[in-house]
């Protein structure tokens, strides 16, 4: 064979078989994040739509964030759009971010709760989409302007001794 060909061969070999080995470690990393982010209720606030259509938005919409604001005696917050969250965070850098403080409704002592390589495998998975939508509005603290719709959690109808505290 000519030599060139077959040193072309072997690279290609070579290189086939370094995917095959990186390949179903890295595929099941994304699959068990992709497992992770559908149970763990992220879609619920993440993907616009989702929670009002039972679930019944397209993948390729998942977790783009959404301009639907959740008000509270916290202030407003919006779920952040984690694809490009994630573009902009190494692995190590999310690690942290994920047990750092959010803002309600977000269920930070779930993620807070996670294994390292559940966290991971949510990070594959989610920079395994590709960048998609715009960053979610800014946080407005209490009593700030208000200008996209928003959901209302301000607790109503608190029996008198609580609301006196
Ligand atoms: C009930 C609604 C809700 C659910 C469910 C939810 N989030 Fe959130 N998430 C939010 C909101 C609202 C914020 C913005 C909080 C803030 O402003 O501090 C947020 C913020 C975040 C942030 C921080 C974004 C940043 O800018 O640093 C991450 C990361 C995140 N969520 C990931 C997740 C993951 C992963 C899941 C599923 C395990 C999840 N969220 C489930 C509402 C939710």
């Amino acid at each position: 064979m000519n030599p060139i060909l077959h040193c072309a061969g072997t690279l290609i070999a070579a290189f086939l078989a370094t995917q095959a080995w990186a390949g179903p470690k890295a595929d099941a990393d994304i699959r068990h994040g992709r497992y992770l982010i559908a149970t763990s209720g992220c879609n619920d606030c993440h993907t616009p739509g989702y929670m009002q259509k039972d679930g019944h938005v397209p993948e390729s919409e998942w977790l783009t964030g959404d301009v639907m604001g959740w008000q509270g005696p916290w202030g407003t917050t919006y779920p952040a759009n984690l694809r490009l969250l994630f573009g902009t965070l190494t692995e190590k850098e999310w690690l942290a971010r994920a047990r750092a403080p959010m803002r309600p409704p977000m269920p930070s002592p779930s993620l807070r709760a996670m294994r390292d390589a559940d966290l991971r495998a949510i990070y594959r998975y989610v920079k395994s989409l590709p960048l998609k939508g715009d960053p979610a509005p800014a946080y407005v603290p209490p009593g700030g302007k208000v200008a996209t719709p928003y959901f209302d959690l301000t607790p109503k109808n608190l029996p008198p001794v609580a609301a006196g505290k």
